[in-house]
């Protein structure tokens, strides 16, 4: 059976976040309308091939950096270096195939501050055909994809990490801590891990081996407790954010 979580919608739950805690730099992979950043309030780097945007997102922003164009060519750009970027947030919801979600945590990581957190959405389905990897049946509801992957695969190759389920409805939110921007192990074992994983179907895994990888964490309780894995990355509501410094 599956694990549906049932919790506070991911939606309130980002916005809440954003609301109450203050990041520094925040990374946004797959914006659509830009619903979920338009009410961050720090540095916010939004990426997504097709924006459909037409609501205020700079709100109280000090700067919105917009890519219309996919994560990988992003991540390729040298932006985030060139600005020397230390990510405080990042929400990863861009092309729900694993090898996309997994480049793009590769990416993030290594930009990352070292108390920073990634949050990755949809990897928690709720049934199997929202799993599919045929971009020809994706489903009019919920597509997640295959990202459920994500949560062996960095269970198994990264075990440093620290791994906090959320039952935030629809399909989950994961939120990755303990980051380490200058590991290369899944970089070095990415191909292996997609050889491994790509043509794997959640059946195939096994859904009772799936579900006992992870308990969830209450989203309204996790957010009443004042969002506490992600307070050691906030800055005090007082805090001049760090100029932007862009380097040659
Ligand atoms: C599920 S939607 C995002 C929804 C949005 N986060 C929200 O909650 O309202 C997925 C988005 O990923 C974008 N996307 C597709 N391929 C992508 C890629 N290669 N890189 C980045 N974003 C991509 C799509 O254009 C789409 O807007």
């Amino acid at each position: 059976m599956f694990k549906q979580a049932k919790g506070l919608k991911y939606t309130a739950f980002m916005s809440a976040l954003h609301r109450d805690l203050l990041f520094d730099w925040y990374l946004e992979v797959g914006c659509r309308t830009g619903r979920i950043f338009a009410p961050a309030r720090g540095k916010t780097i939004a990426v997504d091939p097709f924006f459909r945007a037409e609501a205020n997102i700079i709100g109280k922003k000090p700067a919105l950096h917009v890519f219309q164009q996919t994560s990988d060519a992003f991540f390729a750009s040298g932006f985030l270096k060139a600005l020397k970027v230390k990510l405080s947030f990042s929400f990863l919801d861009g092309m729900h195939l694993c090898e996309f979600l997994l480049r793009d945590f590769i990416a993030t990581e290594k930009a990352s501050d070292l108390k920073g957190v990634i949050a990755l959405h949809d990897c928690c389905p709720f049934d199997h055909a929202m799993t599919t990897r045929d971009l020809s049946a994706i489903p009019k509801q919920a597509w997640t994809g295959d990202v459920w992957k994500l949560i062996p695969i960095l269970m198994e190759h990264r075990p440093d990490l620290r791994l906090t389920v959320l039952d935030a409805a629809p399909t989950g939110l994961v939120l990755v801590s303990g980051l380490d921007p200058k590991s290369r192990v899944l970089e070095r074992n990415y191909a292996q891990i997609v050889a491994r994983y790509a043509d794997l179907t959640l059946d195939a895994f096994g859904l009772d081996r799936f579900n006992a990888l992870f308990d969830y964490t209450d989203t309204a309780q996790f957010m009443a407790a004042g969002f506490p894995l992600l307070q050691p990355v906030a800055l005090p509501e007082t805090a001049a954010l760090t100029p932007e410094k862009i380097t040659p």
